[in-house]
């Protein structure tokens, strides 16, 4: 991929001036480590499912194996795979600005594998397991072959830590990421498709308090005619040649 055209001087110059930079992620800047987003065709074992549709409590409820069995997949996919250069390249950014919020859906853990520090987990977290019926994070359970296996203390079926759709946020997560987008002097949003709630309106609410706002996607979303700046092209290009342009040496 040849590099991304330079970049808007007045951008860049928002970013060296801001105090605070806000980042919002979603599964589009894993992709170009080998972790498929959500809204791809899925290929291979699980070509059939709709992620979308496994992601539920209602999915678990009633299929609790298969559901199971897509996270173990999930889990181990993303254990397998590196941060690409998206990744690092945010986690140099965050040392360039005094106050750096990185707010992410992804719940692989790339961006703290990449040295990002300063990390809002919106959905979780799959490396987490927690009693689906008291919430409670379990660390470890007796060997089974069961799947899922049980709640030592409760019973209940284990679950990943994760928020499924029409779940709540974690509270903590979510008042953190609103509060930082409404603070924000330079918020970009990168590889999500600006689909799921709440999520979706940090960009705005950010937009709507003065921030200026960045895209960096390889397709339109329904962010786009909002957006000061609109980077088309693959976070693991763009971002490292943002970076280096705005911080040279
Ligand atoms: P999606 O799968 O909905 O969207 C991925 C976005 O990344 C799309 O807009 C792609 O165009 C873009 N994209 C793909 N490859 C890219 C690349 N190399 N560089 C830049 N952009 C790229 O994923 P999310 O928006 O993260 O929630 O989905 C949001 C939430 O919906 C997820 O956290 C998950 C999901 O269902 C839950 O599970 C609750």
């Amino acid at each position: 991929m040849s590099s991304p055209a330079p970049f808007p001087p007045a951008l860049l110059d928002s970013l060296r001036r801001a105090v605070r930079v806000v980042v919002l992620t979603g599964a589009g800047i894993s992709a170009e480590s080998g972790v498929p987003t959500f809204r791809q065709a899925q290929t291979g074992l699980w070509a059939q499912y709709d992620p979308q549709e496994l992601a539920t409590p209602a999915a678990f409820r009633r299929q609790p194996q298969l559901v199971w069995d897509w996270y173990a997949w999930r889990r181990e996919l993303v254990a397998g795979v590196s941060p690409n250069p998206g990744h690092i390249a945010l986690a140099s950014m965050e040392a360039h600005v005094p106050a750096f919020t990185l707010i992410t859906q992804n719940v692989d853990s790339l961006h703290q594998r990449a040295g990002s520090r300063h990390v809002i987990e919106l959905h979780g977290n799959i490396a987490r397991v927690k009693c689906s019926r008291e919430e409670r994070v379990v660390e470890t359970w007796p060997a089974t072959d069961e799947r899922p296996p049980r709640c030592p203390d409760c019973g209940a079926f284990l679950r990943p830590d994760v928020v499924w759709f029409g779940e709540a946020l974690p509270d903590a997560a979510l008042d953190a990421a609103s509060e930082a987008a409404q603070r924000a002097d330079v918020f970009l949003t990168i590889g999500t498709s600006g689909l799921v709630q709440p999520a979706a309106s940090l960009p705005l609410l950010a937009a709507d308090n003065g921030a200026v706002t960045v895209e960096i996607n390889i397709e339109d979303t329904p962010f786009s005619p909002w957006m000061n700046y609109t980077l088309r092209g693959p976070s693991g290009v763009i971002l490292p040649a943002l970076v280096a342009s705005t911080w040279p040496g």
